[in-house]
């Protein structure tokens, strides 16, 4: 089987998984006893925060460590609702935002909340977002790479814009960790989060910054860990591994990028037999994800499609591993604007570290191949 649904997971690096076992079975204490087994751990701990900070650009200070991406949105948000910069009930996210954002915010009670969509291209209206502002707004959400369709959102703008305006501003960082530089746009942020499983780290870890200016009440009450922002015992070996995968993708950010962009013009190429058929929802190469390909082929659905691949022997998605299940669309369709039925058609490729070039060329040729094999059928 081939797999290419990278943005939904991804396989542990093996290092990663050496240094897990390494953390579980030599520094298994527990991080907040005060035996020096607990301060064994400890250390270890601290090394990672710090690593970590240091990859991103940011100060340890506020950094938590969380179960993953949903929960590290959600602690976020509730962080910097518990402490806005002014008096105020509205907030700014996107249709198109993971699950974990639109579930935090519509558990909030008596806040107005305005929901953008995309344009064309699978981004923000930076102009829309300017005139949504009132003196309200407390808080705007707009996730940094969108996991569906890879498009890659102007944050540092949106950063600066809410400086400007004293306005908290949460990023999902989750989708962009690992793909792209972000130790120009983290300083910026109120907060952002990130996962361990998108980056070949263990699943069930991730972490969040809150930026340390911010003085939060915790959500989760009497909490002694996290600096009181989570409790619970800390997961040091799924830290320790997650640590070691960041700086191994961190490493390879350029040539990733480089590689993935050429499968990507590659996979496109291959579909130029069937290319009145494709519709594939991407942005110019400036803001794009080139590993992460978005598309709709016409008048197919993508359920139907994606289990055809599958029994060619590729794995690629619906669009959000959240959807699996549940029959209803990806959210970047309704973000597009895209009718019920075209937005049926959505499926999700996404390139990763096994991906080679020759597994790009027989997708393309699987997928020419079902297309047109679909199209005959129709037309008998
Ligand atoms: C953009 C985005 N945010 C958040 C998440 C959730 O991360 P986790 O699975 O670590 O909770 C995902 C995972 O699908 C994602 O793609």
């Amino acid at each position: 089987m081939i797999y290419v649904d990278y943005a939904a997971t991804t396989p542990l690096d093996s290092e990663a998984a050496e240094v897990y076992i390494q953390a579980a079975t030599e520094y298994f204490g527990n991080s907040s006893s005060l035996h020096d087994i607990g301060g064994q751990a400890q250390g270890l701990l601290e090394n990672c925060r710090e690593e970590l900070a240091s990859l991103l650009g940011i100060n340890k200070k506020g950094l938590y460590f969380t179960s993953g991406g949903s929960e590290g949105n959600f602690l976020a948000i509730e962080a910097l609702l518990s402490s806005p910069k002014k008096q105020g009930n509205h907030i700014i996210t996107c249709l198109a935002e993971h699950s974990s954002i639109h579930g935090v915010l519509k558990r909030l009670t008596g806040y107005d909340i305005t929901y953008l969509p995309f344009n064309e291209s699978g981004l923000i209206d930076i102009e829309q977002l300017t005139r949504s502002v009132t003196p309200e707004t407390v808080l705007i959400t707009i996730q940094h790479v969108n996991s569906e369709i890879g498009t890659i959102q102007p944050v540092e703008q949106i950063a600066r814009l809410c400086r400007e305006q004293n306005i908290h501003f949460h990023s999902d960082f989750v989708q962009s960790f690992g793909k792209i530089d972000l130790r120009s746009a983290a300083p910026l942020m109120s907060s952002f989060s990130f996962s361990g499983h998108k980056i070949y780290g263990p699943k069930g870890i991730g972490a969040v910054y809150i930026d340390p200016c911010i003085v939060w009440t915790p959500f989760f009450p009497g909490g002694t860990h996290e600096r009181g922002l989570r409790p619970g015992t800390l997961n040091v070996p799924g830290i320790a591994a997650m640590t070691m995968a960041a700086q191994k993708i961190n490493v390879r950010i350029d040539a990733d990028y480089q590689k993935f962009l050429g499968f990507r013009q590659t996979f496109i190429e291959t579909l130029e037999p069937i290319h009145e058929w494709v519709r594939i929802h991407q942005a110019d190469e400036s803001s794009q994800v080139p590993a992460i390909i978005g598309l709709r082929l016409k008048g197919i659905e993508g359920q139907w499609m994606m289990l055809e691949c599958n029994r060619a022997g590729f794995a690629i998605s619906t669009g959000s591993a959240c959807h699996i299940g549940k029959l209803s669309p990806a959210r970047v369709t309704q973000a597009l604007g895209l009718k019920d039925k075209e937005a049926k058609e959505f499926i999700r490729i996404s390139f990763g570290q096994s991906t080679t070039i020759e597994d790009v060329v027989k997708l393309g040729e699987t997928i020419v191949r079902i297309v047109k094999e679909f199209n005959s059928v129709k037309l008998c």
